[in-house]
């Protein structure tokens, strides 16, 4: 009877810990998004905007749209590798054609371009959750051995 109490009350107190280490866990990658998307934001008004515009509704047939961009829902690596490098020749959003220079940010570091993929994936139209720092290394690292072949 006291074992099967002490087995009880232990069984609690784990379930409890777990409980909250999933729930620290949740919030500890919750800040990390606000974060990133705060910093994400600012960085975009500052090297974005002017072109994609501030709803990210483009301009014309001059600058593409990001938001409901088909291009950046199936190509996150070449948008990641084109925020650093820029973009040259032919491009399709949503059916569109585009052909114009876009100038890459080539000193930014890699949490910045994490932080406005993160924010740009993450407004308008787009969900797609944060986009990490680690995941966007990998990326820049392929993108510049392709410019260097
Ligand atoms: C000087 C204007 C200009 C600036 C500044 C600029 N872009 Fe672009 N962007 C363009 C143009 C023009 C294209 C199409 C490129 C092509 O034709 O190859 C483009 C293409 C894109 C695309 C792929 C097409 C699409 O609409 O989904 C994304 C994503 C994008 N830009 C994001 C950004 C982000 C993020 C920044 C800020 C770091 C940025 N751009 C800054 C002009 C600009």
């Amino acid at each position: 009877m006291k074992l099967a109490l002490l087995l009880g009350i232990t069984l609690c107190f784990l379930l409890v810990a777990c409980g909250s280490k999933d729930a620290a866990n949740n919030s500890q990658s919750s800040t990390k998004f606000t974060q990133y998307y705060i910093q994400g934001e600012r960085l975009y008004l500052q090297h974005c905007s002017n072109c994609h515009q501030k709803n990210g509704k483009g301009l014309g047939l001059v600058y593409p749209p990001l938001d409901s961009s088909d291009y950046m829902d199936q190509n996150l690596p070449a948008v990641i590798c084109l925020i650093k490098n820029g973009s040259q020749g032919e491009i399709t959003v949503n059916g569109k054609i585009y052909n114009q220079k876009m100038p890459g940010v080539p000193n930014l570091t890699p949490l910045e371009i994490a932080e406005i993929s993160t924010y740009i994936y993450n407004t308008w139209s787009h969900k797609a959750g944060l986009i990490d720092v680690k995941q966007t290394e990998q990326i820049l690292v392929a993108c510049t051995k392709e410019m260097k072949e």
